[in-house]
């Protein structure tokens, strides 16, 4: 059934463009939409993306990368050529990345869809515009306190010198130009906010919190955990993420509308620490770090990030949402499978003896509160 709208979707151009597509959740995307049958040309500049992350692909006709920024009006013009759906997800991503370099982030984002909208707005003699589903992200909705988050919600963003809300409003303002954009020419246009997505191939690098916690558990270190650990997040499988988008893509009432898109099982960052102990079987202890020594002094959290899924259970029906344990399991094989996080024996050993503050081990005797115990590496996944 999603097979056929998305067809029609991309009719009389039947290739798909993904940019960002070489990136973690690009890249399950290609593969989804080539096993769906489609043609796909990624669009990505490897800045955070990798062409390993697509290395399954290679070889496959159907699919045409093109190494190049969507920063370039030009070269966005080129790869729209041929396209009737594009899923837009280029774009600096991580709190990492974004508390380091917050103008460069906000620029890369804002003209990524910039070009998007002008290049859609070149394509010559095309009666009807190509699908467009815009990647926003759950920090679009910054501080609300007004949990489970809804699309109708206010969108409360911190003050300009806290780099954070740099991201947020990048994502916010690619938002506006889209929709603006549908309410304009009918562009059919669906946003998606996605809440923390994971799963194989997420890099640790720019401070996603479920590759760091299970590499440093692989290595034997002590596990981060910024702040009080109390803040909690949803942590959702990358494939049910992206099982979602294809078939909101696929349905013609989503267009003109904005979806949230993730889990809505709450966990603190704590649980997810002691989570990871018991699928890796690691002892190391769990290190509580203030976030000025993480982030500077301008930093702020949120405490709570539930999204409401009314909107999109209203259109998709029940949601596969994968376990967290199996989330976890599924991420820790591909570690091990690829050699990502090096694994020492011995490490595991020596980091019991880290001097750390462990929230975990607060007992008199030093005995872990919640003992490690060891899980069998890829687990597969229910049934849906
Ligand atoms: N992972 C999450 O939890 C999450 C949550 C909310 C929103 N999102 C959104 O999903 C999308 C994908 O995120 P991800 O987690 O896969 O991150 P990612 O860093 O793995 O993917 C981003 C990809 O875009 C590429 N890229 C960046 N700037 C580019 C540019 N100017 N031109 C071409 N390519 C460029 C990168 O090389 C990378 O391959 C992003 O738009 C992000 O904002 C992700």
């Amino acid at each position: 059934m999603a097979e056929e709208v998305l067809a029609r979707a991309s009719e009389g151009a039947g290739r798909v463009l993904v940019t960002g597509g070489a990136g973690f959740i690009g890249s399950h995307l290609v593969e989804a939409l080539l096993r769906r049958g489609e043609r796909v040309r990624v669009l990505d500049d490897l800045s955070t993306g990798s062409l390993s992350n697509i290395a399954a692909c290679h070889g496959d006709e159907r699919l045409e990368v093109e190494i190049g920024t969507a920063r370039d009006a030009a070269t966005f013009r080129r790869v729209l050529d041929g396209c009737g759906t594009v899923f837009h997800l280029a774009a600096s991503v991580g709190v990492g990345m974004v508390t380091a370099e917050p103008a460069e982030c906000l620029r890369n984002n804002v003209e990524g869809v910039q070009n998007l909208l002008a290049g859609l707005a070149g394509l010559p003699g095309r009666l009807t515009l190509p699908r467009v589903i815009l990647f926003s992200s759950s920090e679009v909705y910054g501080k609300s306190e007004r949990v489970p988050l809804r699309e109708d919600g206010d969108l409360v963003l911190g003050p300009s010198n806290v780099p954070r809300w740099s991201y947020a409003s990048g994502k916010v303002t690619g938002e506006f130009l889209v929709l603006a954009e549908h309410r304009r020419t009918g562009l059919p246009a669906t946003v998606v906010r996605c809440f923390n997505t994971c799963g194989p191939r997420q890099q640790p690098t720019y401070g996603m919190v479920v590759p760091r916690l299970l590499g440093q558990a692989l290595r034997g270190e002590p596990l981060t955990v910024f702040g009080d650990g109390r803040q909690s997040r949803c942590f959702s499988f990358v494939d049910d993420v992206v099982a979602a988008v294809l078939a909101l893509a696929c349905r013609p009432e989503t267009v003109g509308e904005v979806y949230n898109v993730g889990s809505d099982h709450e966990t603190t960052v704590l649980e997810l620490a002691s989570r990871v102990r018991r699928v890796t079987g690691s002892a190391s202890p769990v290190h509580l770090v203030p976030y000025h020594e993480a982030y500077g002094d301008h930093f702020e959290d949120v405490r709570r990030r539930v999204p409401d899924l009314g909107k999109i259970r209203g259109v998709l029906g029940p949601l596969l949402l994968t376990d967290l344990d199996t989330l976890l399991r599924l991420t820790l094989s591909h570690l091990v499978a690829t050699g990502a996080a090096a694994v020492s024996a011995s490490s595991f050993a020596t980091a019991a003896a880290a001097p750390v503050t462990d929230p975990f081990s607060a007992t008199a005797n030093g005995t872990p509160v919640i003992p490690a115990v060891p899980a069998p590496f890829g687990a597969g996944r229910p049934a849906s």
